[in-house]
């Protein structure tokens, strides 16, 4: 039963904050799961590999050290060290632990960044389809969302053309997200430089760059990771943002930095975390500084990432195989976005979306649909277009599939996802039934 909840009892910003939808199909899993039924779970932004031995034995040590106690709130100076060391020359800079800050997770300085640098009514450009994140907090601070549409046609990147229109003197931060989430899309050097070379002569001054690289460590095919900071004059106002979820498969551990163009910039979000944090578990800091230096980390993050390139070859073939659905291949990150729209179209998706009473309607899209029959009639959980990025985001049809579940699963997925393809009146019926039409 639900409680009634007196009027007003939410402040008007509250009801405006978005949402991670990955953490929101869980719930409905079990759901499933309970009726008896198996899913294949390509939902997950999570690598389904454990924490390496050589990184959890540096936890437990250091809880035996009693390290479990407040500690500095910008980060331990072992890791801020540890960071700035490995930062810096792999992007061709001089980065000092002063400009360092720990976060518990990548995800915490989206917020705080928009929260940090921009006033109600100014703009945000973000990737979208990008992480959710980017978007979600625009609305809860009252600033304006400018997402930068990502084509497929381009393998979901842009260059500095693409970016140019969209910046204007209310241009505070600029999101760039190499490797993607949730595209796998990754950046050349020369498209970095374009990118870099409108920014600095459209963007304001007060305008930064919010680098999200997370997935830095996940590329395939012998590429390189290419960071907006190394290109010259943008060190000066980029913030540059990893963290251990990905590279380390820790998504527990809660670990995630932040390399701030100044100093001064690292002591306010010091300050942040000390309002909203106080600190971040030191145990777990002396791990992510034992993942950062230690040789044996290199070899593990190697093997993780053969194991999602040899999934993403296998998946991008079987998927293009299957009727009405497209598949680039993704130079990075452990996700595939997958061109629905002929499946939306043999399924019937588009017109029983348009036909949806309003209400349901604008919470859903055809890929919605696609998702919501995925998961409850052939049980593979995936996530919808409107996932990663609302705001323009009508007639895109596609999924993500994450590919962080193992080799086996995955081929079973592809199955029911080719069956599911063509089951017009298992959808029909889906639809008739009206129950579970939105993520
Ligand atoms: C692009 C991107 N940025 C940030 C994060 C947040 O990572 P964390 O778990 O370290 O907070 C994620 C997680 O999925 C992500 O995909």
């Amino acid at each position: 039963m639900k409680t009634k909840l007196p009027q007003g009892l939410f402040s008007r910003r509250t009801i405006k904050l978005g949402s991670e939808n990955a953490f929101r199909v869980g719930p409905q899993i079990r759901e499933i799961e309970t009726q008896g039924h198996k899913v294949i779970k390509c939902n997950l932004g999570e690598p389904d590999f454990p924490l390496a031995k050589h990184i959890a034995d540096e936890v437990k040590r250091q809880i035996d050290l009693d390290q479990t106690h407040y500690c500095d709130p910008q980060g331990i100076a072992p890791l801020r060290e540890a960071i700035a060391k490995a930062m810096g020359p792999r992007r061709g800079l001089q980065i000092t632990p002063d400009r360092v800050v720990v976060f518990p997770g990548g995800k915490p300085p989206i917020g705080l960044a928009q929260q940090t640098y921009c006033n109600p009514g100014d703009e945000v450009i973000y990737p979208s389809p990008g992480f959710p994140i980017y978007e979600s907090f625009t609305a809860y601070l009252g600033l304006k969302p400018v997402p930068l549409h990502l084509k497929e046609e381009r393998d979901f990147s842009f260059d500095g053309k693409d970016l140019a229109p969209l910046i204007t003197d209310r241009t505070k931060l600029i999101i760039l997200n190499f490797p993607s989430n949730p595209t796998g899309g990754v950046a050349t050097r020369e498209q970095l430089e374009d990118i870099a070379s409108v920014i600095k002569s459209k963007a304001p001054p007060h305008t930064r760059v919010f680098s999200d690289e997370i997935y830095e460590n996940i590329i395939f095919d012998g590429a390189q990771h290419h960071s907006i900071a190394s290109v010259p004059g943008m060190a000066e106002r980029t913030l540059i943002v990893s963290g251990a979820s990905k590279s380390y498969a820790w998504t527990g551990g809660r670990i995630g930095w932040v390399a701030f163009p100044t100093a001064e910039e690292a002591q306010v979000f010091k300050n942040l975390n000390i309002n909203y944090f106080s600190c971040i578990p030191a145990y777990n800091q002396y791990g992510a500084a034992m993942a950062i230096d230690s040789p044996l980390s290199g070899p593990t993050m190697a093997t993780m990432c053969e194991a999602f390139r040899q999934r993403r070859d296998v998946m991008v073939e079987g998927l293009n195989a299957i009727p009405g659905i497209t598949c680039r291949k993704p130079g990075g990150a452990f996700y595939l976005f997958p061109n629905v729209s002929g499946a939306c179209e043999a399924l019937g998706a588009i017109e029983a979306h348009a036909a949806l009473p309003p209400r349901t309607r604008a919470k859903s899209s055809p890929a919605t649909l696609f998702q919501m029959f995925l998961l409850w009639r052939h049980h593979v959980a995936t996530m919808d277009r409107r996932s990663f990025g609302k705001v323009g985001s009508e007639g895109q049809h596609y999924l993500r599939l994450s590919i962080a579940t193992a080799m086996d699963e995955l081929k079973l997925g592809l199955e029911r996802i080719r069956t599911a393809a063509a089951d017009r009146d298992g959808f029909q019926s889906f639809i008739r039934e009206g129950k579970h039409l939105t993520a």
